[in-house]
């Protein structure tokens, strides 16, 4: 079957699941203020730091005792953090189904290795059981499962008297999905995902339990500099305005803060979710009308609305194997690119072959309806002519 190369292009072809694209209008102008060339100890840049951290908690609309810091090393960062410096102290369950679950859960079975895990792994495409979480332990899991476009529906599974810890990994859903703060007792995410930024940093959102742990445990393991967050227990602590564990980059926390301004102006989380859901109805409508395309999530409810994740489902593929159906992936991220129709939107390298469109706030839904043709149109030319 043949069809035609579309005419009309996304007027930006950043798809990518991360870094993702910048949001609408930006420049590089826009970080001509940053107080490069200075410390970060005092005046003005680590004004704009606690500015940062004030910002992502107006943003973000987290309760007022609950408290944000910037760590390094970016989500990792602050989720290595976290495990490092809290866990121990009781069971620990870990939930995954992805690559980045996969690497928590690694870090805790082949790294830290606390008395008392239970692993929760699931096939990707597929939730982890959340219902066989127990919550005398710590929880460790991923709200939105990046490679695999599966994402938590919801808290409600989080007992409101649990005993441990619910350490949540949430980078592609903070900015873009509700969060249950009530139920996470720590949350991070990376500046380079929802809002965009430059990448480096991340940030811990620390509920008053988290703290306290911070304040009166410590792990029978070495915990390197970088990772230890115990400062965070103090109340006043020097962390919460802005002095970071390490030096940062002020041109990163200059983005971010134009991020941050930019969200504020769009209305905050409620209008930024609105964004991500415009943007993932508008391909979930084209993935209705596709006859060769699918969710890689089973059940409709788990589906990402920020990393898009799909399989191919045409009879064209029926019966061949994952390797050529990752020829068929690559091809079409090949021709995507050339005709800067769509940049990034093959799934991660360790996810089944298919596509992954981030859909995240700072894409424009007119984007995503242009892209749709693209896809089909690639789809075709890459079974038609599967090499240059
Ligand atoms: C859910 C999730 N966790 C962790 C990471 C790793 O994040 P970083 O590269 O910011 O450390 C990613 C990156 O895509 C992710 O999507």
């Amino acid at each position: 079957m043949t069809v035609l190369k579309p005419t009309n292009r996304p007027n930006d072809a950043r798809f990518s699941c991360g870094p993702t694209k910048k949001r609408p209008g930006w420049e590089l102008s826009a970080l001509a203020a940053a107080p490069l060339g200075r410390t970060h100890r005092g005046g003005t840049p680590k004004a704009r730091l606690a500015e940062a951290i004030e910002r992502t908690a107006a943003i973000l609309e987290i309760p007022d005792d609950y408290k944000v810091i910037i760590t390094p090393a970016s989500d990792t960062g602050a989720m290595e953090g976290a495990m490092w410096s809290m866990l121990g102290a009781r069971g620990v369950d870990v939930l995954a189904c992805d690559e980045f679950g996969g690497r928590w859960l690694i870090d805790a079975r082949d790294e830290l290795k606390p008395e008392g895990l239970t692993i929760h792994h699931a096939p990707y495409g597929v939730a982890p059981d959340y219902s066989k979480v127990d919550f005398k332990n710590d929880v460790v899991f991923t709200w939105n499962a990046t490679a695999a476009g599966v994402r938590v529906t919801d808290g409600d599974w989080i007992k409101d008297d649990r005993e441990g810890l619910t350490i949540c990994d949430a980078t592609s859903a903070a900015f873009a999905m509700e969060l249950p703060w009530s139920k996470l007792d720590v949350t991070t995410f990376s500046w380079q995902k929802c809002m965009g930024g430059e990448a480096q940093h991340g940030i811990a959102i620390l509920s008053p339990r988290a703290r306290q742990r911070l304040r009166e445990y410590r792990p029978s393991w070495p915990v390197p500099r970088i990772l230890q967050l115990f400062e965070a227990g103090d109340e006043t602590a020097k962390i919460y305005e802005g002095s970071t564990i390490n030096t940062p980059s002020l041109l990163c926390t200059e983005d971010y803060l134009d991020a941050l301004k930019w969200a504020a102006k769009e209305g905050g989380v409620s209008a930024l979710i609105d964004r991500t859901q415009a943007n993932f109805d508008a391909l979930a409508d084209w993935v209705e009308k596709t006859d060769w395309i699918d969710f890689l999530a089973k059940e409709p409810a788990t589906r990402s609305q920020t990393s898009v994740t799909l399989k191919f489902s045409g009879k064209e593929l029926e019966g061949k194997s994952e390797e050529e159906r990752w020829a068929v992936s690559r091809r079409m991220g090949v021709l995507l690119d050339r005709e800067e129709a769509a940049f990034d939107v093959i799934p991660h390298p360790k996810a089944p072959a298919g596509l992954r469109i981030w859909c995240g706030p700072t894409i424009d839904a007119d984007d995503v309806v242009a892209l749709g043709p693209w896809l089909d149109w690639a789809y075709h030319e890459a079974l038609a002519n599967p090499a240059d």
